[in-house]
């Protein structure tokens, strides 16, 4: 039996368990390919790229036809990559994924290493080897999929270097190149369009891959599907029957060990600009007129382009920054953020940013949409919530009782799912309403549990489609949202940080910005 049935057998199985998932198709096998993981000895690659990898394997939806090159400054020979690999997935993969037996072997040598100077153009002659003997090999047919996960100051020299060694662009050759870019795609608007340039020299936009992860998290991508596969939703999705959005990507994590990186980047840079703004384009998008990636993502192009950035005078008025001192998570003690390392000791980056904005079209026109993330915050949550208008007249509930308006939470994590709160009366001789949710979660309803979110865009990116990735003309218009309040940010030093504590709700100046937050 091939892992691909083994697979179908499985769905199967679950199937007659559960009703929801009868008549399931397992998905659609990629193309044969080489990929190439460019910061192989990084920790993105350990921890997630590596067993999303060997995940897809066993789960049978990468090619039988496959090769995996690290690339990475690290001096290793194929066979210590290989031993380091192994040791990486006993740490990682799940526990029924762990590296053995016959898919292992296979995996296994399948794998090869380039130890490379990424500036050097002998290091790509190497890796053109390498793609060579993997076609002869492997019967990978000239497709390959190139994967940056390091340091993005590095991205403008790889890029430049593949296009020189003639691994770049295919277009009307045999097989096809693919690029798939991690973020942050630039630190602000002027150098994300200095890497546009380097990227537009050497791919086509049908050929790049920009990854935002939180677009491969099962729960975003049912946004649309809530939305656009009932009926009952559209026809109150606007600014007749909402109130406001608000969006809310919180951690309880502080910045760990990236202090560096995060010092010079701050929580606008890091969450707001790219995945925040993801999900403002999901929510509030048009119909899209078919289900293909461009289609889709013109839609959530047009939603940004219909907000007007603040201008620096309403900054203040439109945003709210914080930055966490010490305080306890889960009863734990923890440093403030200017005592973790590698972060300056009087730094000025926000670790909490809160934004208002308006989506100046037909069907948006006056709702506010409030976004906010912030680390070392009271609860890990992810979530959009729609808040509807008042009833306009109360005809039922004793006089004391407030009537909630409805709100639909769409529940991205640690929760996955969709509630709906609404008013019932409390059951007894008095009419008293009280405000109940009607709650659906998608593990229990469909008992499965979603895969990581870089399996499905690996996989995406391996078939060749783009809906899950952020296209250029998003990325530069989230970026003209942002810069203005990154700019008054950068140059007024907020003298109240630290200003929340950690496991707090955040700063005050968050609650003044929009005193409805939903409770952390
Ligand atoms: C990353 C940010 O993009 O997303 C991190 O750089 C953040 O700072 C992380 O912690 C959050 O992702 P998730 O999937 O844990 O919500």
């Amino acid at each position: 039996m091939t892992d691909a049935t083994a697979t179908a057998t499985a769905d199967g199985k679950a199937s007659a368990a559960n009703p929801l998932r009868a008549g399931l198709q397992s998905d659609r096998i990629a193309d044969p390919c080489s990929i190439v993981f460019f910061g192989a000895s990084g920790d993105l690659f350990k921890r997630m790229l590596l067993p999303a990898m060997y995940s897809l394997r066993v789960r049978g939806i990468l090619p039988n036809d496959f090769a995996l090159v690290g690339v990475a400054a690290t001096e290793w020979s194929d066979e210590e990559f290989r031993d380091y690999c192994k040791a990486q997935l006993d740490q990682f993969a799940p526990a029924d994924q762990k590296p053995q037996g016959a898919i292992w072997d296979d995996f296994r040598r399948r794998l090869s290493y380039i130890g490379a100077q990424f500036g050097d153009a002998k290091s790509y002659g190497e890796l053109a080897k390498q793609l060579a003997k993997n076609d002869a090999d492997f019967g990978t047919q000239q497709n390959r999929l190139y994967y940056l996960s390091t340091p993005p100051p590095l991205f403008h020299t790889i890029i430049d270097n593949l296009k020189e060694a003639d691994l770049n662009s295919h277009e009307g050759a045999e097989g096809w190149s693919r690029i798939v870019i991690e973020k942050p795609f630039g630190t602000d608007l002027d150098s994300a369009r200095g890497l546009q340039s380097t990227v537009d020299r050497a791919f086509k936009e049908s050929e790049v891959y920009r990854i935002d992860h939180f677009l491969g998290k099962e729960p975003v991508q049912d946004i649309m599907a809530l939305r656009f596969a009932n009926t009952i939703f559209e026809p109150v999705w606007n600014r007749n029957y909402v109130e406001s959005v608000q969006i809310t990507a919180s951690e309880q994590l502080g910045v760990e060990l990236r202090g560096g990186y995060y010092d010079n980047a701050g929580a606008m840079r890091d969450m707001i600009q790219n995945h925040v703004m993801n999900l403002l384009a999901l929510v509030a998008m048009e119909p899209p007129t078919g289900p293909d990636a461009d289609a889709i993502r013109s839609e959530k192009f047009k939603v940004l382009q219909a907000i007007e950035p603040p201008t620096w005078m309403q900054v203040p008025t439109m945003s709210a920054r914080g930055q966490y001192g010490e305080g306890a998570i889960n009863g734990k003690a923890v440093p403030a953020y200017r005592s973790e390392p590698d972060v300056r000791p009087d730094s000025n980056t926000e670790t909490f940013a809160a934004l208002k904005l308006f989506v100046e079209n037909w069907r948006w026109a006056g709702v506010p949409f409030y976004l906010r993330s912030g680390k070392r915050l009271a609860k890990k949550t992810s979530e959009i919530a729609v808040t509807f208008k008042p009833i306009p007249h109360k005809i039922y509930g004793e006089a004391t009782d407030t009537i909630e308006p409805n709100v639909l939470v769409m529940k991205i994590q640690p929760e996955e799912g969709v509630a709906m709160r609404f008013s019932a009366k409390v059951p007894g001789l008095k009419s008293h309403i009280r405000s109940v949710f009607m709650d659906f979660n998608y593990g229990s309803g469909f008992g499965v549990q979603s895969p990581p979110a870089y399996e499905r865009l690996i996989g995406d990116a391996m078939r060749g489609d783009q809906t899950l990735f952020t296209r250029w003309d998003a990325v530069e218009r989230a970026w003209e949202i942002v810069m203005p309040v990154l700019q008054v940010w950068q140059r007024t030093k907020d003298t109240s940080f630290p200003n929340y504590a950690s496991g707090s709700q955040g700063p005050e100046s968050a609650a003044k910005l929009f005193p409805g937050w939903r409770q952390l």
